[in-house]
């Protein structure tokens, strides 16, 4: 049986001492989380060793939220998959919309840090969403099947039992997000993982996780994970402090039993 999938990516925020802070209260609630639910964090890069060192030995896994497509040279500011496994990651979030929006990520780039990942050894996790306008212009399907595709072109069958991808609407994001409802999320999810039997077949299509995110909360979490289609949670910021993890590790945890 799959595991529920529940983390967080901190995104650009955080000092040094309220990551200890963090990790200080988080550990004794990583300890008792229960076998079905797969924690992880990615916190920003300088922060990425001393977080895997204090959740390592609790089965949480932490990954970094962007890599360079090359493995090494002439990328002045970029950190190679390498370089990001050398630290203790072993996710790498990839094609995060404000990337995409911000950082001119495009669907390309997106394919070839996907496979500078897994070649890497390090589970891509895969960001795709619509915007505001493909959903006011009855596209969004179109739009995250394209993004999803791209993404995975090339890949051989071997390599997806270690693709996550989130769903993660651009108008759910954030603080001006609206937050999907569980039938636009699941709707969503359904979409992308019918694109995904299509390219690789039934049996390695459901080996690939499928994660929301965009505002969850802990008031939505418990609607969101009992969707079908929906294999875990991708939070931001309900899920910087401990405090907000821990209520959503439990809400999770209720919906497992
Ligand atoms: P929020 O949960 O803060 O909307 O952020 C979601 C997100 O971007 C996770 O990657």
């Amino acid at each position: 049986m799959k595991k529920i999938w529940i983390g967080s990516s901190w995104k650009m925020n955080k000092t040094s001492s309220e990551v200890t802070t963090f990790c200080d209260a988080i550990t004794p609630i990583l300890e008792q989380v229960p076998g079905t639910i797969q924690t992880f964090l990615i916190p920003p890069f300088p922060y990425v060793r001393e977080v895997a060192e204090a959740v390592d030995r609790y089965g949480t896994c932490v990954g970094v939220q962007n890599i360079c497509w090359a493995a090494q040279g002439a990328f002045t500011g970029e950190i190679s998959a390498g370089m990001a496994k050398d630290i203790g990651a072993l996710i790498v979030e990839i094609g995060h919309s404000e990337r995409r929006q911000m950082f001119n990520e495009t669907d390309e780039t997106v394919n070839r840090k996907v496979r500078a990942a897994l070649g890497t050894g390090l589970k891509p996790l895969v960001c795709v969403g619509d915007t505001a306008e493909e959903k006011r212009w009855g596209v969004s399907a179109e739009a995250i099947v394209r993004q999803v595709k791209i993404a995975l072109f090339g890949l051989s069958k071997d390599e997806l039992h270690n693709v996550i991808i989130a769903y993660e609407p651009v108008w759910a994001i954030g603080e001006q997000g609206v937050p999907a409802s569980p039938y636009e999320a699941e709707n969503g999810l359904y979409t992308i993982r019918q694109a995904l039997i299509d390219m690789f077949g039934e049996d390695k299509a459901q080996q690939i996780i499928l994660l929301y995110g965009g505002s969850v909360h802990q008031d939505n979490a418990a609607e969101l994970i009992a969707q079908p289609s929906i294999d875990g949670l991708f939070v931001g910021r309900a899920a910087w402090d401990a405090e907000g993890y821990a209520e959503l590790l439990s809400i999770v945890g209720c919906y497992c039993e």
